[in-house]
């Protein structure tokens, strides 16, 4: 329990960052293997986890992998983020494009779809509210951005495992929201890679999806 209270506290480059190191490490086996030039962020939080993709897609063009990476980090309540990531880098916006919205409301996928050209493989980080709902709209609007090989990661299904569970009022719903979407057309086209929680702890269990085709 020690270990999930320290990864809602930890930073990168200033800013709060709420991950695990173990999950960060299975981030950078699949950016590896996949080559995306585009991270979609669903819930930017303070714009830490946006700054930690951004310096991810940046070493994989600098191993000529990909060209023109881009981060799109979408989120209800954007100051949070502005502030942190003026403070971290005031070039941000030339690399992460913040996008005030819900995922919820359908016009956020225009305004994300905007921003990356088709055809671009794209990593999905769905890190927002985790209850069914906001899961269930992310995977529905979001996960036809990743071409076949990519990746789309339902964070914090740990919310649905009491062992994981830090508070009583977290909520619950992220884990029936995949099961039941992967049970539908375009989930048919996705597999959930279990064989990348290679570190003992992770805080995305079932999350890892892989687009097969
Ligand atoms: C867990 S935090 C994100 C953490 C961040 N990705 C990180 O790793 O540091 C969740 C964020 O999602 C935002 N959020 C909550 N509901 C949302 C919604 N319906 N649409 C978009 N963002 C939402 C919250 O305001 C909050 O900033």
């Amino acid at each position: 329990m020690s270990r999930v209270h320290q990864s809602v506290q930890d930073f990168y480059a200033g800013a709060p960052l709420s991950k695990f190191p173990e999950d960060l490490r299975v981030y950078e086996h699949l950016i590896w293997e996949s080559n995306p030039s585009a991270v979609i962020e669903i819930g930017s939080y303070h714009g830490g986890s946006a700054l930690w993709f951004r310096d991810r897609l940046r070493t994989l063009a600098s191993y000529g992998r990909i060209r023109d990476p881009i981060v799109v980090s979408v989120e209800v309540e954007p100051e949070r983020a502005v502030k942190a990531l003026d403070a971290a880098d005031p070039h941000w916006p030339d690399s992460i494009k913040l996008i005030a919205g819900d995922v919820r409301d359908p016009t956020t996928i225009g305004k994300v779809a905007d921003l990356v050209p088709p055809g671009t493989q794209v990593l999905v980080t769905e890190d927002c509210a985790h209850v069914y709902e906001t899961t269930r709209a992310a995977l529905e609007g979001f996960a036809g951005f990743v071409q076949p090989g990519g990746y789309f990661v339902v964070e914090d299904g740990c919310v649905d495992i009491d062992e994981l569970r830090l508070h009583d009022d977290w909520p619950r719903g992220v884990l029936q929201a995949v099961r039941d979407w992967l049970r539908t057309d375009p989930g048919y086209q996705f597999c959930v890679r279990r064989d990348l929680e290679l570190y003992g702890l992770t805080s995305n269990p079932e999350g890892f999806l892989q687009r097969l085709r």
